[in-house]
């Protein structure tokens, strides 16, 4: 299987590496703990590594590189931590929009804008217009995303379009589904990296991970350095990717 769209990655060397890199980053709260720490010094720990992370993509070859922060059920986590999460978030578009713009950063953000603060919203939006000229790397920030959610929220759409007269059921295959998701301005990612030792997907990209090679990582998030990431990266040149073929 080739790759996609004629898109060339950075250095020749890593060719076979993957173009979309999503990251589920947890192990925050439990590097906290061990640390006699409130679990929000995890969060803000863990968002000096995506820092790290988004530096080290280019010269990997990577293209587009998704985050998952914050999901459609971590609302279920005390008020405290969950404004702290916020907090931290509006924070980080803050303190990072200019370095982000300087580096070739595009920035977008999926999940469910609805139930995030007006505030919060409002920054998502800028920082995704004043970067909307970058192309070196395609940051993607997950964040009330949920994999069932953004299903659902694309077939409301994809209904009213029916019901509205544009669009006949008949022609609603896969590709019409996608092109309503989220995502649909991306390519579906080749490896998805979970650190900490959790082995289960936690409603992350659900429909566009159907053929994307897991990594399960036993480092905590906050421990997890761009060294890490170059490894697992490195190492996915390795698998062979069949997509349901038999290789001849
Ligand atoms: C991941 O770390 C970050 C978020 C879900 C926001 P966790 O907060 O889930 O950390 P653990 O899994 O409890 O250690
Ligand atoms: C997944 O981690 C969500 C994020 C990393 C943002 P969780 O810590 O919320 O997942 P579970 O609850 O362990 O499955
Ligand atoms: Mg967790």
């Amino acid at each position: 299987m080739g790759r996609k769209g004629g898109r060339v990655a950075a250095k020749d060397t890593n060719f076979m590496g993957p173009t979309h890199v999503a990251v589920i980053m947890d192990g925050n709260g439990r590097w906290a703990q061990m640390r006699g720490r409130p679990r929000l010094f995890g969060h803000q720990a863990g968002v000096r590594r995506v820092r790290e992370i988004v530096e080290a993509c280019p010269d990997l070859g990577i293209r587009y590189l998704t985050v998952f922060a914050f999901s459609t059920e971590n609302w279920r986590r005390t008020q405290a931590e969950v404004s702290g999460l916020m907090n931290l978030f509006r924070r980080y578009i803050q303190k990072e929009a200019q370095a982000l713009l300087e580096a070739g950063v595009r920035v977008r953000f999926i999940g469910d804008r609805d139930r995030l603060e007006p505030k919060l919203v409002d920054m998502m939006h800028a920082l995704e217009e004043l970067t909307a000229g970058n192309e070196l790397l395609n940051l993607t920030v997950a964040i009330n995303y949920g994999g069932r959610d953004e299903v659902a929220r694309a077939t409301q759409r994809l209904a009213r379009e029916v019901a509205a007269g544009r669009l006949d059921p008949e022609d609603v295959d896969a590709e019409t589904l996608a092109s309503f998701l989220d995502t649909c301005l991306l390519p579906d990612p080749d490896l998805v990296i979970r650190t900490s030792g959790e082995a289960r997907i936690s409603n992350f990209l659900l429909w566009q991970s159907a053929y994307a090679e897991y990594e399960f990582s036993p480092v905590l998030w906050p421990d997890f350095t761009a060294d890490h990431f170059a490894e697992i990266v490195s190492n996915f040149g390795a698998r062979e990717r069949r997509y349901g073929a038999v290789k001849a």
